[in-house]
């Protein structure tokens, strides 16, 4: 019987043999790693640069807070002519309100614009345009916004703010369309910018969630009080523990449907149309009419 050294030695000693013992073992590694690999491979070749692109819900504004009112009547001599302040003007409306989406030279290029489809139109782009390039289209495009598109209308924005707009976007088409006169009549007729304009009372969407939030939790808290109330009450009043099976669904449509409150027709109208549904017994239908009066009055109390 050979010692268990000189087997060691023999394989040693035949680099064959080597292979021939190893072979085994490297198959299996190979098999494991291979396993390993595969079930990494999304991880492995996940794109590890982040893509540049930015939030548009951070770089859109929201809309000012605004009551309805009249704007003063604008001078249409200035579309034809913009002075110098106006210009100026007009720039700085341009960044804050247009250039997240139009780009700050008007190329249809700025960051919120690239989720957009269509694309936010590029100004010095030949063809394409829904409305036009003239005076009364572009104060068209700013009244209405373009349906179907990113392109918001801006009829909160007064008349001569949306001229000084209107003024610096020409700068930006190149061979901007020469004015004729009957359109900035036919424009003045039809927004009766000469005389002032009317426009609608804004409210920040962030204002006006948060408005709705607040009703919102008064009603909730308002409901969990007198669910609080109807339980409490159950274990003394017969009548209530028998009418009302669900505390809280009971509470909520009380409180949902105050109509009730006025009369006991009105109650028992208000128990009909949701018999089943409203956390109340469907037997309180064939309470007396002395029991119905007696549980409207109770229930009115807890209100
Ligand atoms: C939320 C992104 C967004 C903002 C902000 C925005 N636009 Fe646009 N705008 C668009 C998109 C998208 C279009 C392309 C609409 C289409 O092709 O249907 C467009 C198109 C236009 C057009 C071309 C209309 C036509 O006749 O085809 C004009 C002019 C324009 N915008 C001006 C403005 C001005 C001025 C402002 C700022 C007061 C503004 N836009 C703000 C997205 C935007």
């Amino acid at each position: 019987m050979e010692s268990k050294e000189s087997k060691f030695r023999q394989i040693i000693n035949n680099p064959l043999l080597l292979i021939s013992v190893a072979y085994p073992y490297l198959l299996v590694f190979i098999i494991l790693f291979g396993f390993l690999y595969i079930n990494n491979l999304p991880s492995i070749t996940q794109n590890k640069i982040p893509p540049i692109l930015n939030d548009s819900m951070s770089v859109i504004k929201d809309i000012p807070l605004q009551e309805p009112r009249i704007t003063s009547a604008v001078d249409i001599t200035t579309l034809t002519k913009p002075t110098p302040e106006m210009l100026d003007k007009g720039k700085q409306l341009f960044t804050t309100t247009c250039s997240s989406c139009h780009g700050n030279e008007g190329k249809g290029d700025g960051p919120a614009g690239t989720a957009l489809n269509p694309k936010p139109r590029n100004f010095s782009q030949v063809d394409g345009w829904k409305n036009g390039k003239t005076v009364s289209a572009l104060y068209k495009t700013l009244q209405e916004g373009i349906a179907g598109s990113g392109m918001p209308g801006y009829d909160y924005m007064s008349a001569e703010d949306r001229i000084a707009i209107i003024s610096h976007v020409r700068t930006l088409i190149p061979e901007s369309p020469v004015d004729i006169p009957a359109d900035i009549t036919k424009l003045d007729e039809t927004y009766k910018l000469s005389q002032g304009t009317e426009l609608p009372g804004t409210i920040p969407v962030q204002a006006s969630q948060k408005i709705l939030l607040a009703a919102n939790s008064v009603k909730k808290s308002k409901i969990e009080d007198v669910a609080k109330k109807i339980s409490a009450l159950k274990s003394e009043n017969g009548l209530v523990s028998i009418a009302i099976s669900d505390c809280g669904k009971a509470a909520a449509s009380l409180v949902n449907n105050n109509y009730w409150v006025n009369d006991v027709m009105a109650f028992q109208t208000f128990l009909n149309s949701y018999l089943g549904k409203n956390g109340f017994n469907p037997s309180v239908v064939s309470l007396s009419k002395e029991e119905f009066s007696q549980l409207h009055s109770s229930l009115k109390n807890l209100m």
